[in-house]
């Protein structure tokens, strides 16, 4: 299932040069985005009106696309603007264009009905263009469904068990943490504290931690402002005051997951880390390595998950205690798809 009343991390705006352009699959649909000179973007079905070829072959001219095969031109909302020998230009040679928007870094695409594209609701990252934040960003293709994507992040208990070697420490620790999950109606905030803890080993070397720490992990989904999860992370000194807030003198991690279904079975995995602890010190780089590799963790289970669910396509999952926040998502998932139905027809008296 898609939702295409949503907004969707597209790509980061790094991946846009003026003059360039971008070819994706998103919720199955062939789209190309570009950068025209004036530095606008624009998104279009990646389909010329003429014979199918796809715009993203051509080249970005002024703030125009122009198809490789016969030379159509079209501006950045999709209108037809030049058919080389003819002066007349059919309303059908017009292209679909899809609402996009540049922000924190990362462009946004809105796969639904147009009219209903409203960017106050996208969600804000900040931490990508604040200088007190070391950032990098991530594109990684994933072969799995991104619901299993989504899941993933909202059932953290698995970082114990895949994430052993890197960010996981004690499998005791994570199973024995102080969970709750909210959900208001629109966004779904799973809270996971782990008091008194051994830290393991990345949040040593990023934090200097000498003994116990007090540690969270906060994860907050709310896809009416995006398909993003927004992970917040961290630990302080025992006792220092992590729970009422003060983090000032703790090591704290931001994680964006951008989730963008390309297929059923593949998604554009989008994602950034970013972290307080100050760059000169080194640390950022080496954690963002570490992180890396954390990630791939994820995403070879992720894969093989999709695998064996392609291998027995009727077999139905089955729920444990640590599924809160899953459930959560997923019936708020099911609930914005059912919005976006057409009304059944009312049968005729
Ligand atoms: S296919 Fe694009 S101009 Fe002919
Ligand atoms: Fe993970």
């Amino acid at each position: 299932m898609f939702l295409r009343n949503m907004w969707y991390v597209a790509a980061f705006s790094a991946d846009l040069k003026p003059g360039k352009c971008l070819a994706r699959r998103y919720l199955n649909e062939p789209v190309v985005l570009f950068r025209g000179q004036s530095g606008v973007i624009s998104a279009l079905i990646d389909r010329c009106s003429h014979r199918a070829m796809p715009l993203s072959e051509g080249h970005v001219e002024g703030d125009t696309i122009r198809c490789a095969y016969h030379g159509l031109e079209f501006g950045t909302s999709g209108l037809c603007t030049r058919i080389p020998g003819q002066e007349r230009i059919p309303a059908a040679a017009n292209l679909r264009s899809y609402p996009v928007v540049e922000r924190d870094e990362l462009v946004w695409i809105w796969m639904g009905d147009p009219a209903d594209a409203d960017p106050s609701l996208i969600l804000s990252n900040p931490e990508h263009t604040d200088p007190a934040w070391s950032w990098r960003p991530y594109y990684m293709h994933v072969k799995s469904n991104w619901q299993l994507l989504v899941d993933n992040i909202l059932d953290l208990t698995h970082v114990a068990y895949i994430h052993a070697n890197t960010i996981g420490g004690n499998a005791s620790t994570h199973f024995g943490a102080d969970v709750s999950v909210n959900f208001d109606g629109e966004k779904v905030t799973l809270l996971r504290k782990m008091p008194d803890s051994a830290p393991p080993r990345t949040y040593i070397e990023a934090g200097g931690f000498k003994g116990n720490v007090d540690r969270w992990q906060k994860v907050d989904y709310q896809p009416g402002t995006g398909n993003v999860l927004r992970v917040n992370a961290g630990a302080c000194d025992v006792g220092t005051g992590a729970y009422e807030g003060k983090r000032d003198n703790g090591f704290m991690l931001l994680n964006m997951h951008g989730v963008t279904p390309e297929t059923e079975t593949t998604t554009h995995y989008i994602w950034t880390i970013c972290t307080n602890v100050p760059k000169e010190t080194g640390v950022p780089d080496r954690l963002f390595d570490q992180w890396y590799d954390t990630i791939c963790e994820d995403e070879r289970a992720l894969e093989a998950q999709q695998r064996r669910i392609n291998d027995t396509p009727n077999m139905k999952f089955v729920g444990i205690a640590s599924d809160g926040a899953v459930n959560r998502a997923r019936s708020l998932l099911e609930t914005m798809l059912a919005a976006e139905q057409p009304r059944a027809a009312v049968p005729a008296a």
